[in-house]
């Protein structure tokens, strides 16, 4: 340990140590392939899935492709970050894991904290995401279910997502049951996937109609009136009235698919379960980055080129874009294909959900309880249980796109202290093996946090007002549980 109080930091080699303890001992099993089939797995989801068609609709009409540019730069930047300090601290909890060796127990609580918070509301966004690629498959069959059990949007009264709770509960299962078999599922769902994703791209280049383009980047236009808590922060801070379009509109856009990229960094959570953390884990994190970048650009250029902007669907569009051109078998496709494929989404979010809370409880800051692995399947079961059941509460009451940026405005603010922290140990530990060295030091770092900082700023007011009372909460804890609890003393 070093350091005192709120500052004091784990020592790499206490965290490494603690990962050996058989009783709190995770599997490894992951190869670099492993690892990037888990990154694409992961990636690739609502964000692309449903997302496009309501930025394309209201933020940035064609132009989406570029705010597509725009937040997988500002990820690679962070990924670049994120590579070095998963190739030097390979143990689970991602960032928090890192930051408690860089920065201090607060600075790793608050990120810990934030990612519970990524990765819960992550794991519901997309479970809602896929439960109305299902009901539409249903639909095509003739089976529908009773509003009130179809979700929230367009529910009279009560509303309950009953299949995107059922979805988590089934994932929660698999979980407690072991690792390699998720993995297995995992690859067969990713091809899927990624097929389908191709097929949107190849088949769907075909339709594109020229005067869709025009104009590629649509006019700035005065906001809706909808309160000034919805317009993103940058605005209102600028003091102009808040406009949808325009060149603004794509950050505001970018800020909004970045959810499309999450993921990436959950790759890190699992570097304590690869065989050979220090190669693997750079290669297996930038390399999914990359493909799923290049499809998602593609994509949005295709399906923006099918149909007009303004009449893209909000729910389905990929999906619709196919059936407005007159080819509803590719529609039905590519439906189930989401569907299947936002299966894997969900169930690693949530299995990176309850690593952090793992990694966080054998630390003591949360009850240590959640941290003994189960003696047969060696799989923390507890957190994942009562996560679990949480999560499928908060997924069958939800709705889409708040939650989405609420879960970006936490993700970025992880990728801000991953990139300080990547800086700042440099100069604490600059004798530490780093299998991957992030180029430019301190320059890649600073940049990311500027442009994740940019990112955030174009988030509506709101969003940042739900992300601070949620921090203060977790501050509540840290200060009545996880200070006095902490087993940093530990030797
Ligand atoms: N990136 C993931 C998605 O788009 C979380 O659903």
């Amino acid at each position: 340990m070093a350091g005192t109080g709120l500052f004091r930091t784990k020592s790499i080699e206490k965290s490494i140590a603690d990962t050996e303890e058989p009783e709190h001992a995770l599997k490894k099993s992951l190869s670099v392939l492993d690892l990037t089939v888990f990154g694409v797995g992961v990636i690739i989801g609502t964000g692309i899935f449903v997302l496009t068609g309501k930025v394309a609709k209201e933020n940035a009409g064609p132009a989406v492709s570029l705010a597509f540019v725009a937040a997988g730069v500002v990820c690679a930047l962070a990924a670049l970050c994120y590579a070095e300090f998963a190739s030097t601290v390979p143990v689970a909890g991602s960032a928090y894991t890192f930051s408690y060796a860089s920065l201090g127990e607060l600075p790793a609580w608050t990120i810990g904290w934030d990612l519970v918070l990524e990765f819960a509301l992550g794991t519901a966004v997309v479970a809602v995401g896929w439960s109305g690629y299902v009901r539409s498959l249903m639909d095509n069959a003739g089976w529908h279910l009773p509003d009130a059990l179809a979700g929230r949007e367009g529910a009279d009264g009560f509303g309950f997502d009953i299949l995107a709770a059922a979805l988590v509960l089934v994932l929660t299962a698999i979980l407690v049951f072991g690792m390699k078999l998720s993995a297995r599922v995992t690859s067969v769902v990713v091809a899927i996937k990624v097929t389908v994703v191709l097929i949107v791209i190849i088949a769907g280049a075909f339709f594109i109609k020229s005067e869709n383009y025009k104009p590629f980047i649509p006019k700035a236009q005065p906001q809706e009136a909808g309160g000034n808590l919805q317009a993103p922060l940058i605005e209102l801070m600028s003091g102009y009235a808040p406009t949808n379009f325009g060149v603004m509109g794509i950050f505001t856009a970018a800020s909004v698919v970045f959810f499309a990229f999450i993921g990436f960094d959950i790759v890190a959570t699992a570097a304590e379960e690869t065989k050979n953390p220090q190669r693997d884990m750079p290669r297996g994190i930038l390399g999914s980055l990359f493909i799923c970048t290049a499809l998602y650009v593609a994509v949005s250029i295709v399906v923006t080129g099918m149909q007009h902007y303004s009449k893209l669907s909000i729910d389905a569009p990929l999906a619709d874009a196919f059936k407005a051109t007159g080819h509803p078998f590719y529609a039905g496709v590519i439906s189930f294909g989401a569907a299947v494929g936002l299966t894997t989404v969900c169930m690693i979010l949530l299995l990176g959900q309850t690593r952090v809370f793992f990694a966080m409880s054998r630390d003591g800051l949360l009850p240590r309880f959640f941290s003994r692995v189960h003696p047969k399947y060696r799989t923390p079961h507890r957190p994942t249980i009562l996560l679990g059941v949480l999560i499928a509460v908060l997924a069958g009451f939800t709705s889409l796109s708040e939650l989405a940026e609420l879960v970006n405005i936490g993700t970025l603010f992880a990728f801000v202290i991953v990139a300080v922290s990547v800086v700042i140990l440099r100069r604490t530990r600059p004798d530490l093996h780093r299998a991957f060295r992030t180029p430019l030091v301190p320059w890649v770092p600073i940049l990311s946090v500027a442009s994740s900082l940019w990112l955030m700023l174009n988030l509506p007011a709101e969003t940042w007002l739900r992300f601070g009372i949620w921090m203060v909460i977790g501050f509540v804890v840290y200060f009545l549980y996880g200070r006095s609890h902490s087993r940093i003393d530990v030797e």
